[in-house]
């Protein structure tokens, strides 16, 4: 939400907050078409976290920096209330800070986060933006490795400025406390600190960093630490972003556990968009779940299981490697291994579905069980209903599909073919084999099979003898 803080929102920052998203880099190392804030963490477009976290803060307006990639970015966030500012050539941070401020009140206290790091909490982003009242506050941390970072100078305490890893000498090389890029400052005194921006360095761009430097020259500049790094983590290549998505996942499986949800191995849970748990559920190794999938109590998931966009009710037991796509489960379902269930399959409660199953936009009944090797499609199928091994549904016939329809306690036998547009009466049963393409009456017996001859000593063929 946009909306205007009130006082009750913020005790310690009195101005409103407007805050700009860098996301106009080319990402040149992430080697792709796809502009770098599109590709996905967990499921949803690298900005879309970031966008999440700023509404957190309730700021008064957001303004996002796009140009590489073009429109692609705007269209892809067309549902969010944040004000689009072009900035056609990549000219520098600066440069992108300067696109924004002309939309920004003078009265404003701007923060300035990135597009590319997604793992900022809110927390961190409030308190940096809390300290920046009447000066510029920046958010530095400490890396082992800071290469490739902008080098906090220091005299003292006091910040003096942020060099640039390509324009630092020796010695500011050695420095481990780096610039994470996010920074805050009053909006007047920030518009008059970039308009003396030059691009006089190693890179010909205008930097955000030389704000800090002026800043410095007239008050004193807050330096803000970032204690956990994984929070500014930043994304410009493919590894980092499958090291950014562990860190975000493992940190999900942990909440999760917190929650009460056992994971046997956090290292190998992948869970994309929105996915929410009953009590006493419990997942096994490599399951990747993709919201929105509802879980209900007391649900055990076996290991290699995908479910997408689907409901699981309770005391559901999914075994191994099955698939599940936009499907709805009821309670004490048994599903797998190696079942499939795809869009459109309903399932009602105690549906049991075995090895080798495909159910597609098909309701099964309380009770029913289709337990090896079958094809359910476009059908409905009663309460208590028993599908043979090897039966299928033949819903297509080569142009249109057809619907089969199942009453309750059917027996269908083992590798009987159901030809649609076809139903079974109530209490029928289907003889194994039959190949059904007539409407089956209830409580009959129907059977299409040619009959069984015998051929008395009869004598096989026998190999050809070699010369
Ligand atoms: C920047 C900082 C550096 C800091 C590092 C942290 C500057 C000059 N340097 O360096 O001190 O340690 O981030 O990761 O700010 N962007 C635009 N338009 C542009 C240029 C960049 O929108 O013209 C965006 C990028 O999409 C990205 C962000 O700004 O989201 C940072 O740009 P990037 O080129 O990655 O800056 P660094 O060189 O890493
Ligand atoms: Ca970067």
């Amino acid at each position: 939400m946009c909306g205007k803080p009130g006082p009750a929102t913020y005790n310690t920052l009195i101005m409103a907050l407007e805050v700009v998203v860098l996301a106009a880099g080319t990402g040149t190392r992430m080697r792709s078409a796809v502009p770098k804030v599109l590709h996905n963490l967990a499921g949803r477009p690298l900005l879309a976290h970031v966008l999440d976290t700023i509404e957190k803060l309730d700021p008064s307006a957001v303004h996002v920096v796009y140009g590489h990639g073009g429109d692609a970015v705007p269209e892809a966030f067309a549902d969010r209330q944040v004000n689009w500012v072009l900035q056609a050539q990549q000219l520098g941070t600066g440069h992108a800070v300067q696109q924004a401020v002309d939309h920004i009140s003078d009265a404003s206290t701007v923060l300035v986060v990135y597009g590319d790091v997604p793992l900022v909490s809110a927390g961190m982003l409030q308190d940096l933006a809390s300290a920046a009242s009447g000066t510029l506050a920046v958010l530095t941390a400490h890396l082992a490795d800071p290469t490739g970072y902008g080098r906090v100078l220091r005299n003292g305490e006091a910040i003096t400025g942020v060099v640039e890893e390509k324009d630092a000498d020796a010695a500011q090389k050695k420095l481990s406390e780096i610039n994470t890029g996010f920074l805050a400052a009053p909006a007047a005194k920030l518009k008059t600190w970039l308009q003396q921006v030059g691009n006089d360095n190693a890179q010909g761009e205008h930097y955000l960093t030389d704000v800090i430097a002026l800043a410095a020259q007239t008050s004193k500049v807050l330096g803000r630490t970032a204690d956990n790094t994984n929070e500014i983590l930043g994304v410009n290549s493919l590894i980092e972003l499958a090291q950014v998505e562990r860190i975000y996942q493992v940190r999900r499986a942990q909440q999760l556990m917190l929650e009460g949800v056992a994971i046997s191995d956090p290292q190998r849970f992948d869970a994309r968009g929105e996915v929410t748990f009953g009590s006493d559920c419990a997942i096994d190794i490599n399951v990747v779940l993709e919201g929105p999938v509802n879980i209900g109590s007391n649900v055990s998931i076996g290991p290699n299981v995908v479910i997408r966009r689907s409901v699981i009710s309770d005391n559901v037991v999914i075994h191994p490697n099955c698939v599940i796509e936009d499907a709805t489960v009821g309670n004490d379902c048994l599903i797998g291994p190696f079942a499939r269930i795809r869009p459109g399959a309903a399932l009602a409660a105690e549906a049991h579905i075995g090895n080798f199953v495909e159910i597609k936009n098909s309701q099964i009944g309380k009770g029913s069980k289709v337990n090896h090797l079958a094809y359910i499609g476009d059908s409905s199928i009663g309460e208590n209903v028993n599908i043979g091994a090897g039966a299928i549904t033949c819903n297509y016939d080569g142009a249109n599909k057809h619907r089969t329809k199942i009453g309750d306690d059917v027996f269908v036998g083992s590798n009987s073919q159901l030809v649609a547009p076809v139903s079974i009466g109530e209490g029928a049963t289907v003889a194994a084999g039959s190949t059904i393409t007539n409407n089956v009456p209830a409580g009959a017996l129907a059977v299409s099979r040619s009959k069984q001859r015998h051929i008395a000593g009869w004598k096989r063929p026998r190999k050809d003898s070699k010369k």
